[in-house]
């Protein structure tokens, strides 16, 4: 057999002769046991070497790193900790790795460390876990809506709109930062730049998605988006990937069953596709804790949390709700929140949303229903004139995983609303157009790809959780 994957060579149920694997050297103890992955899985295969067979010079250049063909027989392995191990009959060596300067060695290395290599991270079984895991979960969410009748939408990067009107987009322009051409006015002559107008890359696809569901039905985005905002946590990155359903006809409850249903749906997938990852990932934050004091260990295993999640209905509660239980609780009564919560209307901080996913409800949660004020324009006012159909889901140990709402479907209650918040509905005429032409209710949200990914592998800074991560002052790779 030739060019077999490591993965489907160890899923052998027999001995097989002559077979050629390729990749990279993880191990190489005692001049004789090589373990070699490939990054099909996160096993290894064990090679066995008989040194006599191989000249010196060959065996000195195998290292940790190395790339190798390697080609013999598989055979049931004679040691503990592997069924299947290969007898090397012939070995290649494609790429020497130097041992001193690879630094990628074997052994623990801090997450800063490798995020400094991020481009020989995946090289360890963590790193490999965690992209086999991204990769699987974005197949997930295209099976999801293409089994349920949406239609994927390639909405566009490059936008002259900003779809959360926050103000935090990265300008894209082709003018020359040190001569800008002028106006009158001694502004910079936008008309003069590559596209005419200002342009930024987008924060969110929703608006052009809000388009196609206005003709197609069920539709969904899932691309990258840019955020400018200068928030260096651990939850925060500027470039991120967002997945955006949006629904013609439906109101927020159906929003709300949608996200829980989706997010159930991903979660099972990877369960079912991907356990060793998941188990390797396990263990890890296992022997994580165990470095830890007690108050501050997982109650849960990773793969019981994910089940917690699959099979338990997510707690639902207005934000008026969640306020009064916040404006009541111990922390806030004796001033442990760093932002006191008082007044009806304030924004909730990622301290608030612990708080009643992880003490209070211990559960996920969706909060609907927000002040009108400290959410987006396009969000459908309720009857009362102070609160938005809006939802956030919020998620133990992440905070806000999905955020979303009805849309505002009545022409002149969009207008106004645009209107007080400085956006002029002229330079949204297509987003206003659909509200001219056979308007009707609609839905949709966005989840987080990456806090997806960070509550699925139990990784605690999101930067560990994408290939090549951007925040501010950080643009390497
Ligand atoms: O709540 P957000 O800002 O919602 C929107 O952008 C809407 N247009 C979505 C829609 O209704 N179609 O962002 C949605 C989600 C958040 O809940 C969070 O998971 C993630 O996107 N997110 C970020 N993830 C990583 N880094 C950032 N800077 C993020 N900002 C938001």
């Amino acid at each position: 057999m030739k060019n077999c994957s490591i993965k489907d060579l160890l899923l052998s149920t027999k001995t097989i002769s002559k077979v050629t694997i390729n990749g990279w050297v993880r191990t190489f103890r005692a001049n004789r046991f090589i373990a070699l992955n490939d990054g099909s899985s996160i096993s290894s295969v064990q090679c066995v070497v008989d040194f006599e067979n191989f000249d010196e010079s060959i065996l000195k250049k195998i290292n940790t790193g190395t790339s190798l063909e390697i080609t013999g027989d598989l055979v049931e392995s004679q040691g503990s900790g592997q069924k299947f191990e290969i007898i090397v009959s012939n070995l290649k060596v494609l790429g020497e790795c130097d041992s001193e300067e690879f630094p990628i060695q074997p052994k623990k290395h801090s997450f800063e460390f490798l995020r400094e290599n991020a481009h020989l991270r995946t090289r360890t079984n963590t790193f490999s876990a965690i992209m086999r895991l991204r990769s699987s979960l974005s197949f997930a969410v295209h099976n999801y809506f293409n089994s349920n009748g949406f239609y994927y939408v390639h909405t566009p990067i490059i936008t002259s709109s900003d779809a959360e009107g926050a103000g935090e987009q990265f300008r894209v322009t082709t003018l020359d930062p040190k001569s800008p051409p002028l106006n009158e006015n001694s502004e910079v002559d936008f008309t003069k730049d590559f596209f005419g107008k200002e342009t930024s890359l987008t924060v969110s696809g929703q608006l052009e998605a809000e388009t196609y569901a206005m003709s197609l039905g069920k539709v969904y985005t899932f691309g990258p988006t840019f955020r400018a905002e200068n928030s260096n946590t651990s939850r925060h990155l500027s470039e991120f990937w967002m997945i955006e359903p949006e629904v013609a006809f439906m109101d927020l409850n159906g929003n709300m069953d949608l996200a829980e249903s989706f997010l159930k749906y991903l979660l099972k997938y990877i369960i079912q596709n991907n356990i060793e990852d998941l188990q390797f990932l396990e263990q890890r934050l296992i022997n994580e804790d165990k470095t830890k004091p007690q108050n501050l260990r997982n109650e849960m295993t990773l793969i019981d949390k994910i089940n917690f999640v699959i099979n338990n209905d997510f707690m639902r509660v207005s934000y008026t709700e969640a306020f009064e239980i916040l404006k009541n609780c111990k922390p806030n009564k004796k001033k442990k929140f760093k932002y006191l919560i008082e007044n009806w209307g304030a924004d909730l901080q990622s301290e608030h949303e612990r708080y009643l996913v992880e003490k209070h409800f211990k559960c996920p949660v969706i909060i609907y229903d927000y002040p009108a004020k400290i959410k987006a324009f396009y969000m459908k006012l309720n009857e009362d004139n102070k609160t938005v159909k809006a939802m956030d889901i919020l998620f133990p140990g992440i905070g806000e995983i999905v955020g979303g709402s009805q849309r505002e479907e009545r022409l002149d209650i969009l207008n106004k609303k645009m209107n007080d918040i400085g956006v002029n509905p002229e330079d949204l005429w297509w987003y206003t157009d659909l509200r001219k032409f056979g308007t009707a209710q609609h839905s949709g949200f966005g989840l987080g790809f990456e806090r997806l990914i960070m509550f699925a592998t139990g990784m605690s800074n999101i930067r560990d959780v994408i290939p090549f991560p951007r925040t501010p002052q950080n643009a390497e790779f």
